[in-house]
């Protein structure tokens, strides 16, 4: 049983149609991750299953109830972590926490422990009594992740938690989140345009225009590409181009003095490919499919990249996580 259940969800603002015929289903216990670049109708979605808007025609239901007919049933499955922060910057987190746990009226004998179980979670138990003002972009989005599970939602949401944070703090924000379904028994509906960190989902579809170009895990998806990408640098790239072509029946291609081609094997295809043109050879690079392929190949044009390379923090700091809980 899927615990949302979306069906030709539209929403249409005057003559935009902002999500377009929008159809998917989420399992319980898993994080999917609804991606696509700024503008792509992730908020308006999400904001339609929180019940804050309503859809211009289709279905959305979580856990069983219509978000339009349920509204308050809906709300109490979820847990939301907006795209911007809404804590109160004049509390102590404490405060902030056991304010929602009031509005959630989760019984007066339980909000300290849940409360004190949620900072720790965090790790922010030892910085409970200081202001929200005085905490970094990491550890306000941390804390909304906590006060987002107080009440014990089904399902929690996550606009963009990551925006704005740095590669460290984004790995470190990651960890928790990879965490939840299991400790907290929650499903997570995270949304992203930082392609990369879509890869701790156990599904994904992405959205561009409103419309969803793709779903499924990410190997599914990383297999859509068609193999590995190996880029071959060489004294004479003209003739190796040829040789390669001729050779193995592959097409290649020329980018900033590089060759490239796509192949489905590429470990095994590189020695073959230095024992026919060895000594032309600089370098050879070998490029698993990312994400960022697959929207780059749906698309036609890239998402909006960040900067760096933090992509190798973020995949090193979730594998180190699994390892040690798994
Ligand atoms: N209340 C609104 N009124 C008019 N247009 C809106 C409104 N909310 C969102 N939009 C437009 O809908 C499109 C999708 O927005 P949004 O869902 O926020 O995208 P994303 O979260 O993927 O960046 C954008 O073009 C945005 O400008
Ligand atoms: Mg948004």
């Amino acid at each position: 049983m899927p615990i949302i259940k979306v069906e030709n969800l539209s929403k249409t603002f005057d003559a935009l149609t902002a999500v377009d015929n929008v159809s998917f289903e989420v399992d319980e216990g898993t994080i999917f991750g609804f991606l696509g670049p700024n503008g792509a109708g992730k908020t308006t979605t999400i904001n339609i299953l929180c019940t804050l808007l309503s859809p211009t025609s289709g279905k959305a239901s979580i856990a069983g109830h219509d978000c339009v007919k349920e509204p308050s049933e809906v709300r109490k499955a979820i847990g939301i972590v907006f795209q911007d922060t809404t804590l109160d910057k004049d509390l102590t987190a404490y405060e902030n926490l056991m304010l929602h746990a009031y509005l959630y009226d989760v019984k007066r004998n339980e909000m300290k422990s849940r409360i004190d179980d949620a900072l720790y979670f965090v790790g922010l138990y030892e910085r409970r009594d200081d202001l929200v003002k005085k905490f970094s972009g990491g550890m306000k989005r941390r804390l909304e992740v906590a006060r987002g599970i107080i009440h014990r939602p089904r399902v929690l949401f996550l606009d963009e938690p990551t925006l704005g944070l740095d590669p460290q703090t984004r790995a470190n924000l990651w960890e928790f989140i990879v965490g939840l379904p299991k400790k907290h028994n929650v499903t997570i509906f995270m949304t992203t345009h930082y392609m990369e960190e879509a890869e701790v989902c156990d599904s994904i579809a992405i959205i561009d225009k409103g419309k969803i170009i793709a779903s499924g895990t990410p190997e599914e998806l990383k297999k859509t590409i068609g193999g590995d990408v190996i880029y071959i640098r060489t004294s004479d790239n003209e003739k190796a181009r040829s040789e390669i072509e001729k050779l193995f029946g592959l097409e290649v291609s020329e980018k900033d003095n590089e060759l490239f081609l796509t192949t489905l094997k590429g470990d095994a295809c590189i020695p073959e490919i230095i024992k026919a043109i060895g000594e032309k050879v600089l370098s050879v690079r070998l490029q698993r499919p990312t994400l960022n392929d697959v929207f780059l190949k749906m698309t036609g044009k890239q998402i909006r990249e960040i900067n760096g390379s933090s992509d190798d923090t973020i995949r090193e700091a979730v594998r180190a996580y699994r390892r040690r809980h798994s």
